[in-house]
């Protein structure tokens, strides 16, 4: 028997993969924060999107510079993501407090050196979606720890978020 699932058409259709994306505003300072509503949209030309709240310093960062980067945590990083997504930029600097390693990437933007790749953006399109801005980032650069990657993920134990503070670990069979 089924039953009717009201007002929370997004946790349904997670678990999702949980990111870190770093960001940086237009005096240089950085800031990371936790997502899950992130996708592939084209192969050619190579596109990604987030979806983030109108509010959030992420979002006012990527609207300054137009850059962003997708940051994949595995399953240890769990209490830096939790830490990345219940506080905000406005409010603390993650950068310093949280123990994470940042360096600069390619496109200027923070990469974070303790995940297991990540997908540096420059920002393509900017849609407003309801109470979400929707970014879609063209794919600068990729990079992947040697020792997970065959042209796929070779079983790192990914983060899942469930939603709210539920979380999990996938793991290819
Ligand atoms: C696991 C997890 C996933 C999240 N996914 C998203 C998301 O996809 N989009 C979003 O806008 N906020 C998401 N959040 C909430 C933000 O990460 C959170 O509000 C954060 O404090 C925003 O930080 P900022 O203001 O420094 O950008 C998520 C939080 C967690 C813990």
């Amino acid at each position: 028997m089924k039953i009717e699932v009201r007002s929370n058409h997004t946790r349904i259709i997670h678990p999702k993969h949980t990111y870190l994306v770093t960001s940086i505003s237009k005096d240089g300072k950085g800031n990371v924060c936790a997502v899950a509503w992130a996708s592939p949209v084209s192969h050619d030309p190579p596109l990604l999107m987030i979806a983030l709240q109108h509010g959030h310093k992420t979002t006012a960062n990527i609207k300054e510079t137009g850059i962003f980067t997708i940051n994949i945590p595995s399953y240890k990083l769990r209490d830096q993501v939790i830490a990345a997504g219940t506080r905000s930029g406005w409010d603390v600097d993650k950068i310093e407090t949280i123990p994470l390693t940042f360096k600069e990437g390619k496109t200027g933007c923070p990469v974070i050196e303790e995940c297991i790749g990540w997908v540096e953006c420059t920002v393509r399109d900017r849609y407003r979606c309801g109470d979400h801005t929707v970014f879609v980032g063209e794919v600068i650069s990729t990079m992947a720890e040697e020792t997970h990657w065959k042209g796929y993920w070779d079983n790192p134990e990914i983060l899942l978020h469930y939603g709210g503070d539920q979380f999990g670990m996938g793991k290819k069979t």
